[in-house]
């Protein structure tokens, strides 16, 4: 590992060779990640990523590492970010964070946001380095209990009413992955997206295969939300029902809590200012 380290953007790999790299780089992960080229390509187009401000680190003709970048307006964010094993600890995801944070700012990025697992404190010793400072706990929660109950005043209702709703609810931005963005492109694709409102709230969510993920809720409080959720998990068809990157502090992970949920990953949203870099 003594050759010099070179970064280039990730267009310059073709979706398969973007797919093995990605996979190999989160190799030893908490949570298993797997990726083929039509996932690399539903991340790039949901989530905003550019692949002309990504980076890959390559020692000789060998890809050790990648960085993909999310671009919106003046937001970035950091959507995937690996070293291969044999090349950890020599650099690479310093030089890759590096690489990243100046296409951000090149591309007018005044913010650049990412998550990390609580539990992987040296990709966390990695960006607290780079000045990233952490803001806020995440969850993602799974719920294949019972409603608790049948709340009437809960009904199906129009999922861009609902969102209108929550837009204007909302107390805190939706982490990138949940963003009125991304939702957008969801909106657009199969499944189709459906919503529940009350007087209190409107939650907004999607069905694949028996799992219904919620993408956005709004609520007065978490009975609210509770009620919400009881009435997406009784939809027939619906096991289980997912919430990724909840803040912790939301009526909806109270209630989720409150219901026996279990969370399946707890991750810190961490920011960095670019300009002040
Ligand atoms: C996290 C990861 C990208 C770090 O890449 P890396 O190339 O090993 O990191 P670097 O060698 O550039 O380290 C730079 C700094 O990060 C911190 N760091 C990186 N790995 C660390 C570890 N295992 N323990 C403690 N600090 C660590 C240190 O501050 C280090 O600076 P130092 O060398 O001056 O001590 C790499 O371990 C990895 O790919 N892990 C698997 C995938 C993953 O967890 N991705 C992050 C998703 S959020």
């Amino acid at each position: 590992m003594t050759e010099t380290l070179r970064l280039s953007s990730t267009a310059e790999l073709g979706l398969d060779e973007l797919a093995s790299l990605f996979n190999e780089a989160y190799q030893g992960y908490e949570i298993p990640q797997h990726v083929d080229a039509g996932a690399v390509v539903f991340m790039h187009e949901a989530l905003d990523l550019v692949p002309e401000r990504s980076c890959v680190a390559w020692r000789g003709d060998r890809p050790v590492g990648l960085g993909m970048l999310g671009v919106r307006a003046s937001r970035g964010w950091v959507g995937g970010m690996g070293v291969v094993p044999e090349a950890r600890r020599s650099g690479v995801g310093e030089a890759l964070m590096r690489g990243l944070i100046d296409h951000a700012r090149g591309a007018g990025v005044r913010t650049l946001f990412l998550e990390v697992l609580e539990t992987n404190a040296g990709a966390r010793a990695l960006y607290e380095k780079l000045g990233f400072r952490a803001f806020r706990r995440l969850e993602v929660l799974a719920w294949e209990g019972e409603p608790r109950g049948h709340d009437p005043s809960v009904i199906a209702c129009e999922p861009k009413a609902a969102r209108h709703r929550i837009a204007a609810r909302r107390a805190a931005p939706e982490p990138w992955q949940r963003a009125d963005e991304t939702v957008d492109r969801l909106d657009v694709s199969t499944p189709a997206l459906r919503a529940v409102t009350s007087p209190h709230g409107d939650a907004v969510y999607r069905v694949t295969e028996g799992r219904a993920s919620v993408l956005q809720l709004a609520a007065r409080d978490a009975d609210a939300a509770g009620a919400l959720l009881d009435s997406i998990r009784a939809k027939p068809g619906v096991m289980l029902l997912r919430f990724l990157n909840v803040p912790a502090d939301d009526p909806g992970a109270e209630a989720l809590r409150g219901r026996g949920a279990t969370c399946i990953a707890a991750q810190t949203e961490m920011s960095v200012e670019v300009a002040t870099l």
